[in-house]
C-alpha cells in the first residue's frame, strides 16, 4: 500500500527523476572532460573545472541520489527488497556512491592539484571510472522502465488479487 497521495507520489517521482538524471548528465560531463584532458587539453585548465563538477555537482547528488531513491521505494508500493530491479538498482547505486565518495572525488581533485605534470595513466583516472559509471547509470535507467525480472519473493493473495481476496473473506 502506498502512504502518499497522488500528488505526492508524482512530487517524489519528479525529485526522483531529476536528481538521479541529472547526476548521469554530471557523470556524462565529468567524462567528456576526462576525454578532453586525454585528447590533450590543458591540464591546468580540466582536472581544476572536474574537481568542482566532482565536489559541488557529482558527489552531493550521490547522497541525494540514494536517499531519494531509497525514500521512492520505501514510501511507494514498490518497497526496497521486494522487486529485483528495484533491489539491484539499489545495489548499484550503493556501490557507485561509496566509489564516488571514497575514489573518484579523491582522485579527481588530486589530479586538479597535479597540474602539467600529470601523466597519460593519470588522465585515464577521469575517463574509464566516469565511462563505467555512465554505463551504470544507463543500466540503472533502462531497468526503472522495463522493470524486468519480477518479485523476488510471491506477493500474498490478498496482493495480487485484492478484490478476489475481499469477496472471500
Ligand atoms: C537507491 C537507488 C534507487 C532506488 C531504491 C530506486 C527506486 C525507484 C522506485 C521505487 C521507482 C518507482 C517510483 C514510483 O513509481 O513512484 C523508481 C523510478 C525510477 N527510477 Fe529509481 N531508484 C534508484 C536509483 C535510480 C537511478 C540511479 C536511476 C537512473 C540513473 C533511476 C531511474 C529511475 C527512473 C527513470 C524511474 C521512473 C520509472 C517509471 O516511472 O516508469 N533510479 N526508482
Amino acid at each position: 500500500m502506498s502512504r502518499l497521495s497522488p500528488a505526492a507520489r508524482k512530487a517524489l517521482l519528479t525529485l526522483h527523476l531529476v536528481t538521479s538524471l541529472g547526476w548521469l548528465g554530471a557523470d556524462l560531463v565529468l567524462l567528456m572532460l576526462g576525454v578532453a584532458g586525454l585528447r590533450g587539453a590543458d591540464p591546468e585548465v580540466v582536472y581544476p573545472a572536474a574537481g568542482l563538477v566532482v565536489t559541488y555537482l557529482f558527489a552531493p547528488l550521490s547522497v541525494v541520489v540514494w536517499l531519494v531513491g531509497v525514500v521512492s521505494a520505501l514510501l511507494t508500493p514498490w518497497g526496497l527488497l521486494r522487486w529485483r530491479w528495484v533491489l539491484v538498482k539499489f545495489a548499484l547505486t550503493t556501490v557507485m556512491l561509496g566509489l564516488v565518495l571514497l575514489l573518484l572525488t579523491p582522485t579527481v581533485r588530486g589530479l586538479g592539484e597535479l597540474g602539467a605534470a600529470v601523466t597519460i595513466r593519470d588522465r585515464l583516472d577521469l575517463v574509464i571510472p566516469p565511462a563505467v559509471s555512465s554505463t551504470l547509470l544507463l543500466v540503472a535507467t533502462v531497468l526503472s522502465t522495463y522493470k524486468p525480472w519480477g518479485r523476488l519473493r510471491a506477493a500474498a493473495p490478498a496482493r495480487r488479487h485484492p478484490v478476489a481476496a475481499a469477496r472471500r473473506s
